[in-house]
């Protein structure tokens, strides 16, 4: 954030998750075919996108992806975003695109660092980011330092839900560098942190709150549940 003024966040609001994974879908989709490079999210909600994103496109040849975050485990752990990623979308499309995976089998600072040196100078098209029930974004949990890192892209962070396991996050300038940033949130649960995140001042309380393109477009695409505490 630039002045702590909240840079403007286009509302999209849809029926229902599904209509909400086939509209982030279409968006993977226009990245994936024009070749550039996406941030994806965790969690559960983007599954379906990812299938969805899958079964429309199958040449991802061009396309480079990266991770938001990650937990550090192994890479066929449940809890392991690189395990949604590939049964989601990797196993699925017949031309696989070049994958940047965080390496979570190292210690979460050496890791970071790693991907930190990885991301430098890559020119991001997309950041999809989930939205959790605390407000947090990526592994930007309320309050935490990492908030407050800007000279570096990844750092290590303490978990501040489940899985409680440490995690490697991209910081607010990594994510804020993405031409679009896009949040992807569904369900009764993520209205009161989306009302925090997309119709409240900025605050540390509410990390997704802090997180907009600093030179292009954000996003949220909420079904009606997730939106309902937004005017
Ligand atoms: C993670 C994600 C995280 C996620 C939110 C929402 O690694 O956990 O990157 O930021 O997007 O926690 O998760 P759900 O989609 O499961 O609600």
């Amino acid at each position: 954030m630039s002045d702590g003024a909240p840079l403007h966040v286009d509302l999209v609001v849809v029926p229902d998750a599904e209509a909400a994974a086939l509209a982030a879908a279409s968006l993977l989709v226009e990245v994936a075919a024009r070749g550039g490079a996406i941030v994806l999210a965790g969690g559960s909600t983007p599954r379906r996108a990812y299938e969805l994103a899958a079964a429309a496109h199958d040449d991802w040849k061009d396309a480079d992806l990266w991770f938001g975050d990650d937990r550090c485990v192994p890479a066929d752990d449940t809890w392991s975003n690189q395990l949604l990623v590939r049964e989601a979308l990797l196993e699925r499309v017949g031309v696989p695109p070049t994958v940047h995976p965080i390496a979570t089998e190292r210690p979460a600072a050496e890791a970071a660092a790693a991907y930190d040196a990885q991301l430098r100078g890559v020119p991001l098209a997309l950041a999809l980011l989930g939205l959790g029930s605390d407000g947090h974004t990526a592994s930007l949990f309320p309050n935490a330092s990492a908030l407050d890192v800007t000279d570096r892209l990844a750092v290590a962070a303490a978990p501040g839900l489940a899985p409680f396991v440490e995690r490697v996050t991209l910081t607010i300038p990594a994510l804020a560098a993405a031409e679009h940033v896009v949040f992807l949130a569904v369900g009764e649960d993520k209205a009161l942190p989306a009302r925090r995140a997309f119709g409240e001042p900025p605050s540390a309380a509410t990390p997704a709150s802090l997180v907009r393109s600093a030179r292009g477009q954000t996003t949220a695409i909420l079904d009606i549940a997730a939106a309902s505490l937004l005017r």
